[in-house]
């Protein structure tokens, strides 16, 4: 009832600090026993919990990179920042939603074994009867912890609990409830739900699940009857390079086929986001880095980097590579470094050189810099991130040197994403498997270098 009261509350008064009051008002309401443990359905749902210990919302909270961005910045910051105070209960409610729920703010580590540990899990997606307010955001599921399990079937029975059929959980709505986050500051810092709503799968209605939860026939319980169409909890994303692979598609082109050295030969990559139901970078864009980079080779071998031609709208630099610009200086303010620099605003990562397009939401904090500290957003640079099922043009115009041997030339194209801009990898000492880069597509064109 309250927390019904205060996210109703909470709406008209987008401005306030809604999850420290809904957080205020959970925290008496669920302790940690009231919800079994993902071990307890395991005995009986095999497969489905199987998978869901290799996904990585069952370790939402203990996952390194996490933990590290949690205690080293999120929390000493609401602890010094009256304005993102929230976010010390707020990211739990996502992240590890037991405790937020409990009241234990802040959870102790990982390492101390509590049942923070069990971040997204079974007994918690499975007592959402719905959703409070018109838009899912900021954890405002409603919960109803107990016997009664919510799934997406009529009339199951099972020896352990009660079923309740709730098409709650197959709407997309259900996942925005924590794939949709507005900052203290206002601004929608993660909007995977509103995405897709906008784009093409939304109005089709193919939702979340039909992508990250696709159908297999098989048994959902170990006694229960054989279903052509069970749900499988994979939740892949950006953590499993099969779901990156060939997310975004390139090809190139010549304007000719022949030319001669010195005469300036204009390209042309069209990238496609042909897979995704959202933009790629979705959710935490603020930590990724999606680049083209295009390279010639030569006749005789020798290797030429291509930079793309500016488009000429507000805020490009942004999105073009440089191997000086600096930002993330808020990292130095809220860790206490005096007159912190600032890190690599792009990284370093030797596939990656000035003058490559890297599709990215530039996050702006209050002082207008760039920042992965998506709770301290007040702004945002240009969205140039690519929607679901759309194309983007990149040109490249060389000017051939004089000297170019002739014979074929091949242009390569080449797409590359890394989960965390690797500067700030090394800053925070978050092992390399979350920022080494994955090979999401590339494309080799051909045209003729004339004597
Ligand atoms: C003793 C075995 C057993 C345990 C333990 C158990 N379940 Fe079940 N559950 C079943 C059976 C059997 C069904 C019905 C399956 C069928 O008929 O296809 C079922 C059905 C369900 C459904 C409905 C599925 C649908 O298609 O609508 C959900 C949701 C569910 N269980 C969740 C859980 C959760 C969460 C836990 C742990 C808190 C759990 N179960 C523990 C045996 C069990
Ligand atoms: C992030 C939320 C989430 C988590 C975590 C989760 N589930 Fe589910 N589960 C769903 C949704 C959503 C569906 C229904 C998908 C649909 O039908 O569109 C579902 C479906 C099911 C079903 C019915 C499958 C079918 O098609 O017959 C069972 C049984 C089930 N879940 C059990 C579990 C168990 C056990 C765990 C933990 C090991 C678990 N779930 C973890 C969201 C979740
Ligand atoms: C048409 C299929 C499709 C639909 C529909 C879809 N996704 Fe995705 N999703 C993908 C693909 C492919 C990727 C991998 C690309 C990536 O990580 O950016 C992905 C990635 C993700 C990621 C990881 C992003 C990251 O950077 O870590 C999340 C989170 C996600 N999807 C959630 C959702 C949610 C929530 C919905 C519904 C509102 C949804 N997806 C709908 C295909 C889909
Ligand atoms: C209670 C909150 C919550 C709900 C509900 C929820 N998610 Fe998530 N999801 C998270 C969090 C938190 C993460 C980030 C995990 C991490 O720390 O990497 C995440 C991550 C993901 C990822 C990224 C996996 C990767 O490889 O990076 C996918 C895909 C995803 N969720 C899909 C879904 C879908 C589909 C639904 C709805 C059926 C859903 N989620 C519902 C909280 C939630
Ligand atoms: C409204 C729900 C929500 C809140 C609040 C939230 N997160 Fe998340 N967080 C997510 C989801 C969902 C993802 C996965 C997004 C994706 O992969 O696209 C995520 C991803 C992350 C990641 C990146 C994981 C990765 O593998 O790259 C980190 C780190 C993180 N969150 C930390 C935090 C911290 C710290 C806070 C509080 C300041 C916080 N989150 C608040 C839902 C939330």
């Amino acid at each position: 009832m309250n927390r019904y009261f205060f996210v109703a509350f909470s709406l008209l008064l987008p401005f306030m600090v809604t999850s420290r009051l809904a957080g205020d008002e959970a925290r008496v309401v669920h302790p940690y026993e009231v919800f079994e443990r993902p071990a307890a359905c395991a005995s009986c749902h095999v497969d489905i919990a199987r998978q869901h210990e290799q996904a990585m919302m069952s370790q939402a909270y203990t996952h390194h990179w996490d933990e590290i961005e949690y205690f080293q910045l999120a929390v000493p910051h609401a602890e010094k920042e009256p304005k993102v105070a929230e976010v010390k209960a707020g990211c739990n409610g996502c992240h590890a939603p037991l405790a937020y729920l409990a009241g234990d703010i802040p959870p102790k580590p990982p390492a101390a074994g509590t049942r923070a540990n069990e971040s997204v899990s079974c007994d918690l997606c499975h007592t959402v009867v719905g959703f409070a307010g018109d838009t899912p955001y900021n954890f405002n599921w409603v919960v109803a912890p107990g016997k009664v399990k919510q799934g997406p079937r009529p009339g199951l029975v099972s020896p352990h609990h009660e079923t309740r059929e709730n098409p709650f959980l197959r709407s997309a709505e259900f996942c925005g409830t924590c794939h949709n986050e507005k900052s203290p500051y206002g601004t929608w810092v993660k909007a995977t739900h509103l995405e897709w709503r906008e784009g093409p799968h939304g109005k089709a209605g193919i939702v979340c699940q039909d992508c990250h939860m696709p159908p297999a026939p098989g048994r959902s319980a170990k006694m229960g009857e054989p279903l052509p169409d069970v749900r499988q909890h994979l939740f892949h994303g950006a953590h499993d390079p099969n779901k990156l692979a060939g997310v975004i598609e390139v090809r190139i082109h010549p304007e000719v086929r022949e030319a001669e050295p010195g005469e300036t030969v204009r390209l042309t990559a069209v990238v496609v986001n042909a897979k995704a139901g959202h933009k790629v970078p979705t959710g935490s864009a603020e930590e990724r880095m999606l680049w083209l980079h295009v390279e010639a080779k030569d006749a005789k071998g020798a290797v030429y980097h291509l930079p793309v031609d500016r488009k000429g709208f507000a805020g490009e630099e942004l999105t073009i590579a440089s191997s000086t610009a600096l930002a993330y200086q808020d990292i130095g303010d809220i860790r206490g470094i005096a007159d912190f620099p600032g890190l690599l605003r792009d990284g370093a990562y030797p596939a990656l050189r000035d003058g490559d397009r890297i599709f990215r939401l530039p996050y702006l904090d209050p002082r207008g810099r760039m920042t992965v500290a998506q709770w301290h957003t007040a702004s945002f640079g240009p969205d140039y991130r690519l929607a679901p099922l759309q194309a983007m043009a990149e040109t490249l115009s060389w000017k051939l040197p004089a000297a170019l041997p002739p014979g074929q030339v091949e242009v390569t194209a080449s797409l590359y994403y890394s989960r965390l801009v690797n500067s700030v990898a090394a800053f925070l000492k978050v092992p390399d498997d979350e920022w080494e880069p994955v090979l999401v597509g590339h494309h080799t064109t051909t045209f003729t270098v004339l004597p």
